[in-house]
């Protein structure tokens, strides 16, 4: 049996959990330094930062997982560091080269071992690696310096109901990411333009928002935090659109989808479309897969329904998307990898 905590892990929220280390590295006259690892939950930055007056911030999101096998995997980090570079790009931050990025992942899991959550009780490791302009500017430019971390936080599914249908609803009066903006990336100015309409949704008893595209309110873009598709005639039908994040969970499940049999589409989803769909659900790291049972619009008070249990396909490619990250399906595209030692 591993050394782990003793925690509640089945009951586990999607939230800040202490643990014992985080790692960190600054970047600092043009280059990256060592990466340095803290004890401390707190971090010393210039009161004139980038990331606080103009946003030059971006994170990400993984998760690790502990097999069956007692084996701790980690699901496609690459992916995860591509993403943050891409972010970097965007708002001109100081890219983290792959290696460094998959230094500090191990190495901050290796270095809270036992905060994985044992095998089967549904929780994982979840590792937030955040990049942000640490440096002074008063004008509207990049900082000079930069700070790179990850800290991990031991935690249970982000929607509370795991996989169960969720309610959503639609908002047509708040705008998540311009066409031409920065939905695309993972930059904290998204998320503060989600908490309007996410907070309405959660007081009307929703569980999250569906995003429409900005520009004509006529096709969807995602469903708050994660990315949405819908399931009809043996396809797997997901958004294409420049605003939204491109979800390394919902390319996973393209790729699950086309090999269990499904004809994937990628391509604009018109709201109209919502109807004919025979199951629907939102993908993420945070999200796994959850069921949409409801869909509300409050333009003309009409809800969509899917029911109340999960669909067959959508718990096909649950099981399989989490038989892979678990160690018991066989990982055919090699998305994993096992952290040694813990
Ligand atoms: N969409 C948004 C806005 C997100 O914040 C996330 C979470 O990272 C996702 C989609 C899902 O992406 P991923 O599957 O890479 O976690
Ligand atoms: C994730 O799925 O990793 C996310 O980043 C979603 C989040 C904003 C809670």
């Amino acid at each position: 049996m591993e050394n782990t905590i003793n925690a509640d892990w089945g009951n586990l929220p999607f939230g800040y959990f202490k643990t014992d280390y985080n790692v960190r590295c600054y970047y600092r006259d043009g280059k990256w330094g060592k990466l340095e690892i803290s004890s401390s939950e707190y971090i010393s930055i210039h009161m004139a930062a980038t990331a606080l007056h103009y946003g030059q911030e971006a994170f990400e999101g993984l998760k690790a997982y502990r097999g069956k096998d007692g084996k701790v995997r980690l699901f496609r980090w690459k992916d995860n560091a591509k993403r943050m570079r891409n972010s970097a790009d965007g708002i001109m931050m100081a890219e983290v080269p792959v290696e460094l990025f998959k230094e500090a992942a191990f190495k901050v899991v290796e270095m809270n071992a036992r905060f994985i959550p044992p095998y089967g009780t549904g929780a994982t490791l979840y590792l937030r690696p955040l990049l942000f302009g640490s440096g002074p500017q008063i004008g509207v430019k990049p900082a000079e310096e930069y700070m790179f971390m990850v800290f991990v936080s031991p935690v249970g599914p982000y929607f509370k109901e795991g996989f169960k249908p969720v309610a959503i609803e639609v908002v047509r009066d708040f705008d998540r990411a311009a066409p031409l903006g920065t939905g695309h990336i993972k930059v904290g100015g998204n998320y503060a333009a989600s908490m309007r309409p996410a907070d309405r949704a959660h007081k009307d008893g929703f569980a999250s928002v569906l995003f429409l595209d900005a520009k004509e309110k006529k096709y969807i873009d995602e469903a708050g935090p994660a990315n949405f598709y819908g399931i009809k005639d043996g396809k797997y039908i997901t958004p294409q659109s420049k605003s939204i994040l491109p979800s390394i969970t919902n390319m996973s499940l393209e790729q699950i989808a086309k090999d269990i049999g499904l004809t994937v589409e990628r391509r604009p989803v018109a709201i109209d479309e919502l109807e004919s769909f025979e199951e629907a659900g939102a993908c993420g790291t945070a999200a796994i897969i959850t069921p949409i049972g409801k869909i509300y619009d409050r333009m003309n008070d009409k809800t969509i329904e899917y029911g109340d249990a999960a669909g067959p396909v959508s718990t096909r490619l649950y099981q399989t998307l989490r038989g892979i990250q678990e160690g018991e399906i066989e990982d055919a595209h090699e998305w994993t990898t096992i952290i040694k030692g813990v």
